[in-house]
C-alpha cells in the first residue's frame, strides 16, 4: 500500500476512536473507491492488524501487530508535531546515522527514525548499544531549536525527563535518573540518552537525540557482560509494555516539555530533573577521560553541568563522566 494511503487510513481509524467507521466513510477520507477501502484493510491485516467487519456499520481495529512502524505510532498519538512524520526500518545499523542523514537533507522537527533493531547501535563514550530485534525502543528524534551550542546538553536532560514521565505514564514503574541520562529501575539501566550535533560555527542546525529503552527483554536476552547492570521494563514490572504506546508517551512528554523549554528556558526543566535525579546529594565515583574523581554530587548548573565537591572541599565541574553511585 502507498505509504500516504496508508497514513490516511489510519488516521481515519485514529479519529474514529475505537469505534466502528463505514467503508464508505473510510473511501471519502482517502479519496478512493469503497473496492480499494476493502483492498487496503486487507493489506492492514496481512500485517497482523486484527480487524473486525460488521455489515452496515463498518470497519474497527480489534489489536494491533506489535511492532513500532509508523502507523503503530501515528494510531493515538498525541502530539502535534513530534512524530507527525516517521522513517521506519525493520533492521538498520543505527537510527543515529538515517537521522543524520535525513536532517542533512532538511527533515523537519520532529521527525522521527525508529528500528526494530540495530546492528552497530551507538552508546555514549563511543560504546555499542545492545538493540536486539523487536525487544526494545531504538529511535532517533530530530530537533530544530535555535539555542546557542553550549545549551543543547540542556535539552539530553530534558529528554531524560520526558522518558522518565513517559515510562511512568506506560508502566507502573518510577525510575530515577543518574547525571547526565541514564535511566535506572533498581539500579539497574533501563535507557540510554545519545545526543549529537549538527552544527557550525556556534549555529546548531539540528539536534540528534538518539533513545535506546529496554522494554521486553528478558534476562537471558542480556549478554552476560550487562545482566548486572541492565535491566528492561519487563523485568522490573512483570509485564510487557507495548513499546509503541510507550513511545506515544514519550513522544507527546516530550513535545510538551521541548515546548516549556522554548518559552521559558531551563529552569523548569531544572527543577523536574532534580525531582528524578537519583544521584544527588550522594556520595559518587566520577571517571572522567583523564581522571577519577570522589566525592558529593551537589547539583547541576543551568547548563547541565555536574558539580562535584571533592574531600578537600573543591568544586569540581563535570561534562562527561561516567558515574557510580
Ligand atoms: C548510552 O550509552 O547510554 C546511550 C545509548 C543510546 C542508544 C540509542 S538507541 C537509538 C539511538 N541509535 C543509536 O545507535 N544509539 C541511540
Amino acid at each position: 500500500m502507498q505509504t500516504d494511503v496508508r497514513s490516511k487510513l489510519i488516521e481515519a481509524f485514529s479519529k474514529a476512536d475505537g469505534k466502528f467507521i463505514s467503508g464508505q466513510e473510510i473511501a471519502e477520507y482517502i479519496g478512493c473507491s469503497r473496492t480499494a477501502v476493502w483492498k487496503h484493510i486487507e493489506d492492514l491485516r496481512s500485517e497482523g492488524y486484527v480487524l473486525e467487519a460488521v455489515r452496515k456499520k463498518g470497519y474497527q481495529i480489534v489489536s494491533k501487530p506489535e511492532k513500532v512502524t509508523a502507523n503503530e505510532i501515528k494510531l493515538g498519538l498525541q502530539t502535534k508535531i513530534f512524530g507527525k512524520s516517521v522513517h521506519y526500518e525493520e533492521s538498520v545499523e543505527s537510527t543515529q546515522k538515517i537521522a543524520h542523514r535525513l536532517a542533512g537533507d532538511g527533515a523537519s522537527e520532529g521527525t522521527l527514525v525508529v528500528a526494530e533493531e540495530q546492528t552497530f547501535g551507538k552508546g555514549r563514550l563511543s560504546r555499542s548499544w545492545h538493540s536486539p530485534k523487536h525487544t526494545g525502543v531504538w529511535m532517533s528524534l530530530i530537533l530544530r531549536p535555535n539555542i546557542p551550542f553550549h545549551q543543547a546538553p540542556q535539552l539530553t536532560l530534558l529528554t531524560a525527563v520526558a522518558v522518565v514521565q513517559g515510562i511512568e505514564e506506560a508502566t507502573d514503574l518510577m525510575p530515577g535518573i543518574k547525571w547526565p541520562n541514564d535511566i535506572l529501575i533498581n539500579q539497574k539501566k533501563v535507557t540510554g540518552i545519545l545526543t549529537e550535533l549538527q552544527a557550525e560555527a556556534d549555529r546548531i542546525h539540528s539536534v540528534i537525540i538518539g533513545i535506546g529503552i529496554n522494554v521486553n527483554q528478558k534476562n537471558d536476552d542480556f549478554p552476560e557482560d550487562l545482566r548486572q547492570k541492565a535491566s528492561s521494563l519487563f523485568i522490573e514490572s512483570g509485564q510487557p509494555v507495548s513499546r509503541a504506546r510507550l513511545i506515544q508517551h514519550i513522544l507527546a512528554k516530550m513535545e510538551q516539555l521541548y515546548q516549556l523549554y522554548l518559552d521559558k528556558g531551563f529552569t523548569p526543566i531544572k527543577i523536574l530533573w532534580e525531582s528524578y535525579a537519583v544521584s544527588l546529594g550522594k556520595e559518587i565515583k566520577a571517571s572522567t577521560l583523564t581522571e577519577t574523581l570522589y566525592g558529593k554530587a551537589l547539583g547541576i548548573t543551568d547548563e547541565g553541568v555536574l558539580l562535584l565537591e571533592d574531600n578537600a572541599g573543591q568544586i569540581h565541574t563535570i561534562y562527561s563522566a561516567d558515574i557510580e553511585i
